[in-house]
């Protein structure tokens, strides 16, 4: 049966809302999404700071809203949603003045002085780099012994590669994990909502600090591409073609940093703990070391780290699924739901790391499709192959304990904490 010709019941079952917030659903999202996209599939769910917010589980429905131009990312659009956040200047929101929090033009001319660092063939230049990083970081993980995978490996690989890519110095990393983890709070809380702003601020005084202090330092007779890193990269934009405004330079950076590595943590610990519950696919890819590439794919589609997209505000009334968002509301595009679409993906509950023409939508689809999805896809495919290559066997260290996950900004991220594995 074709998505598009599924049911839209008018009625949700109070069971299925209960669902949604309870610790099971924290656990395992998939049953719940299953039945949303059977039931539900624009589904409103109140929240708390008085908003609406409406979440879309289908593949179809969701692939289509990531192009529809009426679902914004400019909150300066919406004034009724910057005052029920409180907000009084787009430079507090927790993003703050970035490609990702705006719509063409202005995403465009973001966008385009940071694309160029990100093609497929920059990145493949910085393969070897990464290899050398993901050695000297087992080559510290004793063999035997409970190591927590997430702390001491998929946290560390992701972040050295964005501070060495935009020029950051990497001892600062314990500080940008904390920040960043704060960024990425549940924000629809007062609380949570504060705390990320307070990351974001922090962030946000130490690129400005930053700018300010490598500014001087940069060579304004060399075109941006030809700079050393990003940071030299985008002050030169600034400065020489007026690309893009202090504020702007400032925020691109933060969310380089966030996106960074936020996301490709949880692409190395939930891959990690898919191959450690499917010993079969794991013992396959140690046959077939050509399925990387596959596996990394996999991966990205069975428990997708950036789970829902970010926020969407609908600036008309929008029918999706049949179904009326009225003007005004935030729409969530559930990925992780898409994924496990039957309506798209053949037996979309197992991991199979040998599926063909996986259309997963885990890096977004549109304009804002994610820039760092060629350097998430290497790293991870560079992790998967040296962890093979140098452990014969990875197991769970504590078996019977049940896993702390982490869930970031109204459930936008899904990983886990820690995975203490031997
Ligand atoms: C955007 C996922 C890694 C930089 C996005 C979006 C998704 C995503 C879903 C779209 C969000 C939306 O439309 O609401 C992921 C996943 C990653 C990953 C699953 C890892 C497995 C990275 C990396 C970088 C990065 C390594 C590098 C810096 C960005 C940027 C955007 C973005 C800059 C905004 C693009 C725009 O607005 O045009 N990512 N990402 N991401 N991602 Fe990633």
């Amino acid at each position: 049966m074709s998505v598009t010709q599924r049911k839209v019941p008018a009625h949700v079952p109070d069971s299925l809302r209960d669902e949604l917030w309870s610790p099971g659903f924290e656990d395992n999202p998939y049953p719940t999404y299953s039945r949303l996209r059977d039931d539900a599939p624009v589904h409103r769910v109140p929240a708390p700071l008085g908003m609406d917010i409406w979440l879309v589980t289908r593949y179809e429905d969701v692939r289509q809203a990531f192009n529809d131009p009426r679902l914004s990312r400019d909150l300066r659009k919406v004034p009724e949603i910057m005052r029920a956040l409180k907000l009084d200047d787009i430079r507090g929101a927790i993003s703050g003045l970035n490609m990702l929090a705006t719509d063409p033009p202005d995403h465009t001319r973001l966008r385009g002085p940071v694309a160029k660092a990100f093609t497929r063939r920059r990145v493949e230049l910085l393969r070897p780099r990464v290899q050398e990083i993901t050695d000297e970081l087992l080559d510290r993980i004793p063999g035997g012994e409970e190591v927590d995978f997430i702390g001491d490996f998929a946290f560390l690989l992701p972040v050295t590669v964005i501070c060495e890519l935009l020029g950051v110095p990497v001892e600062h990393r314990d500080d940008f994990r904390a920040w960043s983890t704060e960024v990425t709070a549940p924000t629809l809380t007062e609380e949570g909502a504060q705390r990320a702003r307070a990351g974001s601020a922090r962030l946000h005084d130490y690129f400005r600090d930053l700018v300010g202090e490598r500014r001087p330092a940069v060579d304004l007779s060399i075109p941006p591409g030809s700079q050393p890193d990003l940071v030299s990269a985008l002050i030169a934009a600034s400065c020489q073609e007026e690309r893009l405004s202090l504020d702007e330079l400032v925020g691109t950076l933060t969310l380089l940093l966030v996106a960074g590595h936020e996301t490709t943590v949880n692409l190395i610990g939930n891959g990690l703990l898919a191959f450690i519950r499917h010993p079969g696919q794991l013992a396959l890819l140690r046959r077939r070391p050509e399925l990387m590439p596959n596996a990394v794919e996999e991966i990205l589609r069975y428990d997708a780290p950036v789970e829902r997209s970010t926020p969407r505000y609908a600036l008309e009334d929008v029918e999706i699924g049949g179904l009326t968002i009225p003007k005004g509301s935030f729409v969530f595009l559930v990925i992780g739901s898409t994924g496990r679409d039957a309506g798209q993906f053949a037996e979309a509950d197992d991991f199979d790391i040998t599926r063909e023409d996986n259309q997963h939508i885990a890096f977004g689809h549109g304009v804002h499709y994610c820039l760092g999805a060629p350097l998430a896809r290497m790293e991870g495919e560079v992790a998967f192959e040296t962890l093979l290559r140098r452990f014969a066997k990875i197991e769970l260290a504590r078996p019977d304990e049940p896993l702390a996950l982490r869930r970031g900004a109204g459930g936008l991220i899904r990983g886990i904490v820690s995975l203490p594995v031997r």
